[in-house]
């Protein structure tokens, strides 16, 4: 294989994506942009639309799942959506989240869990949440090969000692701790590290102090990119939506509307209709007529 130039899937519109990709954006100060996607329809979509990397996140746990929480979802899940993303993607980097207890009980259970996604499922990346009490793991991801996305601030597999969903690095104690993740991230090599729910002066600074580019996601506009759920932007989520989150369309009333108009279509009769059918050919026709007019009056 030629060592020259990273494979171009065939189809492909624009040159792919990699981690070294991103770190360059960030580099030559380009906004970097980063959906969520589950499926393959989604993630085509984002995908053709230019978005650099797709995560396959474990919200999906919730918003497609219907779990109260990320918590519950299995490797195996993940596996099952990262796949059906990699189906569809060409160009955007796809990024596997690693699911809760994926990687907190061993390192060794880490890397393997983390090789799963790389070899069956076809995902470039692994995203970890945790900043300095996950080097060891991420080392050894490097270690096998696997590139890592460090997410740290409002950490939604942390939600029990969290103590709920709140904006974290509040307090100066707080702004110190996320300053040393972010630098072990930095040092130990990730890729790039999500800032979720902190207050945007504390992802300024650790945007200016870390090389690592930083997406971020409830972190404010100093962040070298932005993440977001897709069914967020797309109003297909049932709760009410946090208040860095912007919808962009209203996928749920279009849903809603579709569904509505086709219960009431086949309802009056309206639908099919006779174009919508499929007929029988010419010569067909004459003697299936005979034999229908032969069984009725028959009747
Ligand atoms: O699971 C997820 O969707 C995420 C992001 C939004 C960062 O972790």
């Amino acid at each position: 294989m030629s060592i020259t130039s990273f494979p171009e899937r065939q189809g492909s519109a624009r040159p792919k994506v990699t981690t070294t990709t991103i770190q360059e954006k960030k580099q030559r100060r380009e906004p970097i942009t980063c959906l969520t996607a589950y499926d393959y329809p989604s993630a085509r979509l984002v995908d053709e639309a230019g978005i650099d990397m797709i995560l396959v996140g474990d919200s999906l746990a919730m918003v497609v799942l219907g779990y109260e929480n990320t918590l519950p979802v299995t490797v195996d899940e993940m596996l099952h959506h990262t796949r059906a993303v990699r189906r569809a993607v060409k160009s955007a980097l796809v990024i596997a989240d690693m699911p809760y207890a994926s990687y907190h009980l061993s390192v060794e259970e880490g890397v393997r869990n983390a090789a799963r996604f790389v070899k069956e499922a076809g995902a470039e990346a692994v995203k970890v949440e945790g900043g300095e009490k996950r080097i060891d793991l991420i080392h050894r991801l490097h270690d096998a090969e696997i590139p890592v996305m460090g997410h740290i601030g409002l950490t939604p597999q942390s939600l029990h000692t969290m103590g709920g969903y709140k904006v974290q690095g509040k307090s100066l104690a707080a702004i110190e701790q996320l300053m040393r993740d972010a630098v072990a991230l930095d040092r130990a090599g990730v890729f790039s590290i999500v800032l979720e729910g902190i207050p945007c002066e504390v992802a300024a600074m650790i945007t200016a102090e870390v090389s690592t580019p930083t997406v971020g996601i409830g972190a404010g506009a100093d962040c070298d990119g932005q993440v977001l759920v897709l069914h967020d932007i797309l109003k297909l989520t049932f709760a009410q939506p946090a208040k860095f989150v912007r919808q962009y369309g209203d996928a749920a009333a279009l849903i809603s509307n579709a569904v509505t108009a086709f219960k009431h279509d086949v309802e009056s009769g309206a639908y099919p209709s006779d174009e919508e059918s499929y007929h029988l050919p010419k010569e067909t026709k004459a003697a299936f007529e005979t034999i229908a007019a032969r069984k009725r009056a028959m009747r």
